[in-house]
């Protein structure tokens, strides 16, 4: 089954109803909690970037009996360094975005902490898209 998320750049309100809504999913599916917590925790990071770096993203959330398969796809200013991005403690966060408690450099790192598949590619000038897989049958 499939959902889609519209993120809104720049509303710090709404960032993480994606991840709470799949979250929600998740459990009526009876997931492993366990395996819950990895896939909001990561969904959330992503959620979070496209808000604090981006204009408007979308999410697609796909999941089947094998795995969860999430894309996160940005219109935004891209990264133009994803080794750099993926740095621990790296961030371009604005000072208001800090002030608001987000641009500590840890969602990259974190995503891919918690997904069993990681993948990022860029464009400068255009966006972003994550792509992030956690495997189910374990
Ligand atoms: N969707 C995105 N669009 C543009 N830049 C991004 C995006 N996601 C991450 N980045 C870049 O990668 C950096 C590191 O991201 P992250 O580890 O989540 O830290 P933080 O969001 O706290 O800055 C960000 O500061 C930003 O420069
Ligand atoms: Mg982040």
């Amino acid at each position: 089954m499939e959902f889609n998320y519209e993120v809104e750049g720049g509303n710090f309100a709404k960032a993480g109803n994606a991840a709470s809504s799949v979250k929600k999913v998740l459990k009526q599916l009876n997931v492993d909690p366990k395996v819950i917590k990895r896939v909001v925790v990561a969904l959330y990071e992503g959620e979070v970037n496209v808000v604090a770096h981006a204009y408007k993203g979308n999410i697609m959330v796909d999941i089947d009996t094998a795995r969860i398969f999430i894309r996160i796809q940005d219109e935004g200013p891209g990264i133009p360094d994803i080794d750099l991005a993926m740095t621990v403690g790296y961030s371009t966060a604005s000072a208001m975005v800090r002030e608001m408690g987000f641009g500590a450099g840890m969602g990259l790192p974190n995503m891919k902490r918690n997904a069993d598949s990681l993948k990022l590619s860029s464009k400068v000038g255009e966006g972003t898209i994550v792509e992030l897989t956690t495997n189910l049958s374990k």
